[in-house]
């Protein structure tokens, strides 16, 4: 008998995730709560219940059978899913409540960095609008303004002017925009370089590294605009050096992870690292407690093990056999709907693809109607192609979104151009 498996969340990432555990020979069933009608194809089977309806999702998790659970966003991680499945017995894969908050708060991420001495940029909190607007006059511009909690990666601004500063501060501290997210507000040095997402499966101390990705997370081309969720990832990645990987997995995955366990909140789960290749090496932008969206369905590609092993590995107390492919790249390009990351139009139709091999298409924001796929969402779906070279993954990319219609939607053309230069 093969293994049931449930997978939280409902876009593009738990997508990949739920059709790579599909692929295995260990499985039997996966099925998505809530999923999206996407997914259908794959043979993943949809599960109408919420994400925080936790115990709806355990009473699912008991009656099938499931062996165990992945979880794919971070806002169930946050609202303790793992904590509540475990305390009923269920096998469960991610970060309890109080690691989480490696995500969940700037400010505990901060303090865990300078504890550990993980290089990241120096940086104030703030809850008052009056010094966080002087500190920001003191420092000059350019400087970032992040809403301290979660804001599903539009809490952050990089100031170019100080005054474009003060907006943001504004914003955040007396117009609330971000809600409780952006009460607290910290205030980061702006860090010049190459970014890069490293991501781990990490069971306590120990880390095993995936390979590296790079995610645009401007709207528009050449980095312009407001940032997003992301519109588009690869991977490898050619510019950060194999030294600088290492030099990431010593100076910030391992120590972040050993720091957790001594400070009484090990992290089991997949940690994500974003940073900035500085001059004087690798620097923290942000860790997630989670699989990163679109990276993930860049780098599982790459991956030749079989992931539903590593993570039933991880979960055993057996130690995982992670392989990642040596030659090759991924490359995946977002569509969005007209407006995103601001007001956006629902309902939009979405085109019938006709895919050649080593082309695939993973969806997010998208309901059924006459069971056609239509827009629901901001991110709609992904594009994503595999080729020898970088070039060809990203000609591949290009040449399948230009042979549809995509009507009320658009994407970036230069997803992978800054490896190319
Ligand atoms: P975050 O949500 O913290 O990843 O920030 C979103 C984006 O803002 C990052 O992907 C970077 O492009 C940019 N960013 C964040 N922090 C900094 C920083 N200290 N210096 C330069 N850019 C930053
Ligand atoms: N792509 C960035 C993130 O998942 O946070």
């Amino acid at each position: 008998m093969g293994l049931k498996i449930l997978v939280i969340g409902s876009g593009g990432r738990e997508h990949v995730i739920a059709q790579k555990f599909m692929q295995s020979s260990l499985v039997d069933s996966v099925f998505c709560a809530k999923g999206n009608p996407g997914m259908k194809k794959d043979g993943i089977q949809l599960v109408d219940l919420k994400e925080d309806d936790h115990s709806g999702l355990i009473d699912f998790a008991e009656k099938k059978k499931i062996d165990w659970t992945f979880v794919g966003p971070e806002v169930p991680l946050l609202n303790g899913i793992v904590d509540d499945f475990k305390a009923a017995g269920q096998k469960i894969f991610g970060p309890d409540k109080a690691a989480a908050m490696i995500e969940g708060s700037k400010d505990f991420a901060k303090d865990l960095m300078n504890k550990y001495d993980i290089p990241t940029a120096g940086h104030q909190t703030f809850f008052d609008f009056d010094q966080a607007k002087a500190y920001v006059e003191e420092k000059g511009a350019p400087i970032v303004i992040k809403a301290d909690g979660l804001a599903a990666g539009k809490g952050v601004v990089v100031a170019e002017t100080v005054e474009e500063a003060a907006d943001a501060l504004h914003d955040m501290l007396e117009d609330n925009r971000f809600g409780e997210s952006g009460a607290k507000v910290v205030v980061e040095d702006f860090l010049a370089g190459e970014e890069y997402s490293l991501l781990a499966f990490v069971r306590g101390e120990e880390v095993y590294p995936m390979t590296v990705a790079q995610d645009h997370k401007r709207v528009f081309e050449k980095d312009l605009g407001p940032n997003t969720g992301g519109m588009g990832a690869y991977s490898p990645v050619p510019q950060i050096s194999e030294e600088l990987i290492s030099e990431s997995i010593e100076k910030v995955l391992k120590p972040a992870a050993k720091g957790m366990v001594s400070d009484g909140c090990p992290f089991t789960g997949i940690l994500y690292a974003g940073l900035i290749a500085t001059a004087d090496g690798p620097k923290v932008i942000e860790f997630n407690a989670r699989f990163g969206d679109p990276e993930t369905q860049v780098v599982l590609q790459r991956l030749e093990s079989d992931l539903v092993q590593i993570i039933d590995d991880l979960l055993n107390e057996r130690t995982p056999d992670i392989h990642w492919k040596t030659s090759g790249f991924s490359l995946g390009v977002v569509v969005a709907a007209e407006g995103y990351p601001g007001d956006y139009e629902k309902g939009i139709q979405l085109p019938e693809f006709s895919l050649l091999d080593g082309q695939r298409i993973y969806y997010a924001g998208v309901d059924e109607k006459a069971q056609q796929l239509v827009s629901s969402g901001g991110r709609v779906y992904l594009v994503e192609a595999e080729g020898d070279t970088l070039e060809e993954a990203q000609k591949k990319v290009y040449e399948l979104l230009d042979s549809v219609d995509t009507a009320g939607t658009f994407y970036r053309h230069d997803i992978g151009s800054k490896a190319l230069r």
